[in-house]
């Protein structure tokens, strides 16, 4: 009888809670499952190599289905897998509707991608399209004359008028967009490399060239675009002068011409409102107007973008200080709390390794900073962004030699330093702690060979603390990163707040704490984050009965309302329910 009670009273308690977390959830307006969702980035070069060649592939993609369910993310979003000579990694595409060699083919693509929807997980395609490759049939219709039908697919300047204005290129080793072509005696835009030429989005030809690849892929059943680059695709074609050093901001000078709205609103009429799909930009202009111009709903333009303040945060050998990493991030959720949405990061492949650039990545701390860093991003407002190899606490590879580099961004600048005489060796400090290669070193599989990425030689090197910072390695240890991560990913999972819930920073000059709660209805949580290697002590308002949610060390130090955080201590509290 007893037994029967007990299971009564049981099953009441559930039906309660369930009852309780539904009324919360139908509660919050403006829901969406791109906004609950959590994405897990995969550079597919470097994720795992299933034929031996030192590339990553589709393939191996799919042997890691399981693992990747295992994290709890509900979202892939994969850099670009296109036909692609790998100028710039993927990021030149010579057929949009093509699966580059190295990675496999359209059958491997379709089985990863079923293999994603049956475990529930979103597939989100990286959409190159400010520029494409050199080797794409247009580019080269586009060169072969001046009356081709393809000429007006990319910017051209004729000779004949003198030479173009100067426009900066990111990638160039002069830093020159305009490249001259004896073909047809003519100089021809590239923002980035020489080989990805500058697509002309004013001609409408090309926006709907684009709309079709776009339509073609949500046809296969993709779910989301990544829009790379895509503030510069729209440009002012008169070419005005520009300031001089506007190269040190091309966003602002050259970057979300007014046309970029009506572009994107064409886009969304074709492709994105047709399917259930989501678009995120990469960059968000210069001003929270930018980037409010790119996300607010009643636009009908993108649903999400991402903003590079952060990133921008940590370039400096010298470290930074946590008050203004706090300003930044309170700034950017502030100004989109009430319209707009925008996603959460501190790591992707253009960037170094996160717990290096904003944890400590000694063997003493480099699994409890990363630890802590993972908090944050979970518990932030927006969609969170995991990229690979984060969840195991993967740490910069930190090459010496220019020798070692095979980022083009990397490569060709150390060129212009040394053609404009630059400090060759502040160049390659530099480079040494934030190059683009420290982010893109194969993943730690296990402790065999490279890691287990490859039975071949990895495209990149491995980072020599495989042996210790490695998937089955930690999947055995319950405190360890994996782990963690898997807990804390659940832990959104589970819980409204952290998505939906309003942020309210405490402590904002501390710097060694970054104190903030979230709050949805009437459930309220205090997230308590230690920055820095020194412990620190806090008064917090913890309320009567807190209910410890999450903590990455096994005991708590707290008495009442203060509480002492070792170094890089992350705390979750459940303060109101
Ligand atoms: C974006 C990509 C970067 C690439 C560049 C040019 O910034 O994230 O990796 O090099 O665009 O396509």
């Amino acid at each position: 009888m007893k037994k029967i009670v007990l299971f009564f009273s049981l099953l009441l308690l559930i039906l309660g809670c369930a009852e309780n977390v539904k009324k919360k959830e139908d509660s919050i307006t403006g829901r969406a499952w791109w906004k609950e969702g959590i994405i897990y980035q995969i550079y597919p070069r470097s994720f795992k190599d299933s034929d031996g060649d030192g590339i990553g592939d589709l393939e191996g993609v799919i042997e890691k289905l399981d693992y990747i369910e295992s994290l709890g993310v509900n979202m892939v979003w994969m850099n670009p897998i296109y036909s692609s000579p790998n100028a710039d990694n993927g990021y030149d595409i010579s057929d949009y509707r093509g699966i580059m060699e190295d990675f496999g083919d359209m059958e491997d693509f379709d089985r990863m991608l079923k293999g994603l929807h049956e475990r529930g997980i979103k597939f989100v395609m990286d959409v190159v399209v400010n520029h494409s490759s050199d080797e794409h049939e247009w580019f080269k219709q586009s060169r072969s004359s001046r009356d081709n039908p393809y000429r007006d697919y990319y910017h051209w300047w004729p000779a004949e008028k003198g030479k173009p204005p100067y426009r900066y290129s990111l990638f160039d080793p002069k830093g020159e967009a305009w490249k001259y072509d004896s073909l047809t005696d003519a100089y021809y835009l590239h923002y980035f490399a020489q080989k990805q030429p500058d697509l002309n989005w004013e001609n409408p030809k090309v926006r709907q060239e684009v709309y079709d690849i776009m339509k073609f892929w949500a046809e296969k059943g993709v779910d989301g675009f990544r829009l790379d680059a895509f503030q510069y695709a729209s440009k002012d074609t008169t070419w005005p002068e520009l300031p001089e050093g506007f190269e040190k901001n091309v966003i602002k000078h050259y970057g979300m011409q007014p046309n970029i709205h009506k572009y994107l609103k064409e886009m969304n009429e074709e492709v994105l409102s047709k399917y259930n799909v989501f678009a995120v930009s990469e960059g968000a202009g210069s001003t929270f107007e930018d980037a409010h111009s790119l996300v607010d709903a009643d636009r009908k333009e993108l649903q999400m973008a991402y903003h590079f303040e952060g990133m921008d945060v940590g370039n400096s050998l010298e470290g930074y200080k946590l008050s203004e990493f706090k300003e930044v991030y309170t700034k950017w959720d502030s100004a989109f709390a009430k319209k707009g949405w925008l996603s959460i990061f501190l790591a992707n492949h253009d960037v170094p390794r996160m717990v290096s650039k904003f944890g400590n990545d000694s063997s003493a701390f480099r699994a409890v900073s990363s630890k802590m860093l993972n908090t944050f991003i979970l518990t932030m407002r927006g969609t969170p962004y995991c990229y690979y190899g984060d969840e195991i606490g993967m740490t910069n590879i930190g090459f010496d030699s220019i020798s070692q580099y095979r980022d083009i961004a990397a490569i060709n600048g150390y060129e212009k330093a040394k053609t404009q005489g630059a400090d060759l060796d502040a160049y390659m400090a530099e480079l040494k702690f934030l190059s683009r290669d420290n982010g893109r070193t194969p993943m730690q599989w296990d402790t065999t060979a490279h890691a287990g990425f490859t039975t071949g030689d990895p495209w990149l090197p491995v980072n020599k603390n495989y042996k210790t910072v490695n998937v089955a390695v930690e999947q055995k240890d319950p405190n360890s990163c994996l782990n963690y991560f898997r807990k804390i990913v659940q832990l959104r999972r589970d819980n409204p707040v952290f998505v939906y819930g309003e942020y309210n920073l405490l402590l904002p000059g501390h710097e060694q704490l970054y104190a903030y709660t979230r709050s949805l209805g009437e459930q309220q949580v205090l997230v308590v984050l230690n920055f820095s290697e020194k412990p620190a002590t806090a008064i917090l308002p913890l309320g009567d009965s807190p209910e410890l949610m999450i903590n990455n060390y096994p005991e708590l130090d707290r008495s009442a309302s203060t509480v002492l955080l070792k170094p890089y201590q992350a705390l979750v509290f459940n303060i109101r329910d």
